[in-house]
């Protein structure tokens, strides 16, 4: 797939959410599904958004943890445009980018490929294993299979909210440790090698861990979130292997539950925007046969802290 690149990136502050309760006046906000996820319209990505349209639109994610956007055509450097008024870009390891832009990754996935192995297919925070993991992640559909390969995202708001208070104050004095280990240490290659259109180069770097609160405090809405996730969760600080192995499964199995996630099936222009520090997300491997081409670009986070 080639998409002309006519536009140059425009780097400008990130700019803050509308407030709580914001009546929005500058797109239209439909909410999708129960747990998260809305639909924001009448906004035209490719060209450059004012101020008040971005704050707006930062609201919508606070609120809804991930919005979609129909028929839009971004190029390469307008998707990174777009993203930049949410942030800074936020380094994307192992994985090469598109030629000509550094800040766009391509999930791809063949024809050929088979069913049942998906690059994201694994629930997962994106990049939790970095000290400080992207806030938000934009993919933009450029090519879809007629049916399938959907992307679901599961509120872990929700997933914190639900579990007994005991549990919670339990949870809130424990450190989970994050490593990409499972996903880009050399073992992994393998895998890699049989997602032909993605170029991945695993590193024995993956095996370093780093240690993230399991409740975190989400930074824009200060309300705590379950920040533990299947892919790059590896253990509990201080705790025994097999002891950390019980409670994530319980906490894994728990927090993606069907309640708490929305599912979108992707048309050609889509772009979902999600915000990491608050989701975790995964792609449904289920369709081969047909190709499915995105674009990625994902913007700077904090730190995450606890309570
Ligand atoms: C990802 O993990 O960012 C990929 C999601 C998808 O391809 O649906």
């Amino acid at each position: 797939m080639v998409i002309s690149d006519d536009s140059a990136a425009i780097f400008t502050p990130p700019v803050n959410a509308a407030a709580v309760g914001h009546k929005y006046t500058r797109i239209r906000v439909d909410q999708y599904a129960g747990a998260c996820g809305a639909v924001i319209s009448q906004v035209d990505l490719s060209t450059r958004l004012d101020d008040e349209t971005v704050s707006e639109i930062r609201r919508a994610i606070l609120d809804h943890l991930v919005v979609f956007f129909r028929d839009q055509c971004l190029t390469p450097a307008q998707q990174v445009a777009f993203s930049h008024r949410f942030g800074d870009y936020s380094n994307v390891p192992f994985i090469e980018p598109i030629p000509g832009n550094p800040e766009v990754i391509a999930v791809v996935r063949e024809p050929q490929e088979r069913q049942g192995f998906a690059f994201g297919g694994l629930w997962h925070s994106d990049f939790s294993f970095l000290e400080q993991p992207p806030f938000g992640s934009i993919l933009h559909a450029i090519e879809v299979p007629p049916y399938g390969a959907d992307t679901l995202w599961s509120n872990q708001y929700l997933a914190y909210g639900t579990l007994s208070s005991g549990l919670q104050t339990a949870l809130r004095t424990l450190r989970g440790v994050h490593s990409a280990t499972n996903a880009y240490s050399k073992k992994m290659q393998v895998i890699h090698d049989s997602f032909v259109g993605m170029k991945v180069h695993t590193d024995d770097s993956a095996n370093q861990t780093i240690e993230h609160p399991v409740v975190r405090i989400h930074a824009e809405t200060g309300q705590p979130a379950l920040y533990v996730n299947a892919q790059y969760t590896v253990g509990l600080a201080g705790w025994a292997p097999h002891e950390a192995r019980l409670l994530l499964d319980y906490l894994f199995q728990h927090s993606v539950q069907p309640a708490f996630t929305c599912r979108w099936n992707w048309q050609v222009g889509d772009v979902a925007f999600w915000d990491n520090r608050c989701v975790q997300h995964m792609a449904m491997a289920d369709v081969s046969g047909h190709r499915r081409y995105m674009h990625r670009t994902t913007v700077a986070g904090e730190s995450p802290v606890s309570m």
